[in-house]
């Protein structure tokens, strides 16, 4: 079994909370471990262009706080061609990297799954995405960072609906995945939440708000993940506009300040936790796994269960409880 030598770490595709403290225990992990280490500018892209800067103790200094990821971030199409794989391990080569921790989601995973089947390169994979929905971990970093920042605006919203007795819709982010939407729509007591993994028809969400109007709700929250398959919040307020008016309607959509913003306590710990466990399984000889929490444990998954052995699974339990809590 080969030593490594040389670990670089990168982000890619949406950036998430937490992405930061997770780059920092990567590089002084490393560091302290007596090994060089390096980062990667714009995920894939920086591969494929030589975007690699060596990092030491101090290039991480003072990024714990800060959202976003110090290193960029990229969803690259040219990684996805053999020409462009090749670029991208030539220039690892160059830079003496035999080491890769990979922060993303799916996408980023099945792109080390793919480039480690390849190349003589070891990789790991930490969850990062405000979606939470890779399997492998119970959080991905971001997601506890983006809930609260959902319903703090939630929260905002409520109070200026119930001032005027009015009906929001809100759009949060999560394109195939409602797991945001249901943890905000649960902490902020929304009246009702679409997400794309269940079909909640027009018809159902008026009946909700009916039975909400008449035990005297003077205001009503519906929650939207961005995939939900009526489409997106604009949509289905529009729809129920045009048979239930009992309140003024208005929609917010809520972009990517979701994806921004100080990591919370949890991502910043959890990120340390990641980068440290990620740098201490390549020493180990790992590859080809991914880091996760589960139950309050940093476990290693294999990069193959984690992308197509289970499909990541609605919390069913939560979403009767937010129906009978609301
Ligand atoms: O994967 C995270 C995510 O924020 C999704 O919730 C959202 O659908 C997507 O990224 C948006 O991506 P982009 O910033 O590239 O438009």
């Amino acid at each position: 079994m080969s030593k490594i030598k040389k670990i670089a770490v990168f982000t890619s595709g949406g950036d998430a909370p937490g992405m930061n403290p997770c780059i920092r225990a990567v590089v002084r992990t490393s560091k302290y471990l007596g090994l060089e280490v390096a980062g990667i500018n714009q995920g894939y892209q920086g591969m494929i262009d030589n975007n690699i800067v060596d990092m030491d103790h101090h290039s991480v200094s003072n990024i714990l706080q800060l959202g976003g990821t110090i290193l960029k971030t990229a969803r690259c199409l040219d990684f996805k061609t053999p020409e462009g794989r090749k670029l991208a391990y030539d220039n690892l080569q160059k830079n003496n990297i035999d080491g890769l921790v990979a922060i993303g989601g799916d996408g980023t995973f099945n792109g080390i799954e793919l480039f480690s089947r390849e190349y003589d390169v070891k990789v790991i994979g930490v969850p990062g995405t405000i979606d939470n929905d890779l399997y492998g971990s119970d959080y991905t970093l971001g997601f506890d960072t983006a809930t609260n920042t959902v319903i703090e605006a939630i929260d905002k919203i409520r109070d200026t609906a119930e001032s005027h007795a009015r009906l929001f819709f809100v759009e949060v982010m999560g394109r195939d995945a409602g797991c945001l939407a249901l943890r905000a729509g649960i902490a902020a007591g929304a009246e009702a939440i679409m997400l794309p993994e269940k079909d909640t028809s027009i018809e159902e969400l008026i009946e909700t708000l009916k039975a909400g109007a008449a035990k005297n709700k003077s205001s009503a929250i519906v929650i939207v993940s961005e995939g939900d398959k009526s489409g997106g919040a604009f949509n289905v307020a529009k729809k129920v506009k045009e048979v239930f008016n009992f309140y003024d309607t208005k929609v917010t959509i809520l972009g990517h300040l979701q994806r921004g913003g100080s990591p919370s306590a949890f991502d910043r710990v959890l990120g340390s936790r990641m980068g440290f466990a990620a740098v201490k399984a390549l020493v180990a000889g790992e590859s080809r796994k991914t880091v996760g929490l589960r139950g309050n444990q940093i476990v290693l998954t294999d990069i193959k269960e984690a992308l197509c052995g289970h499909e990541f699974k609605l919390e069913e339990d939560l979403l009767e409880m937010s129906v009978v809590l609301a």
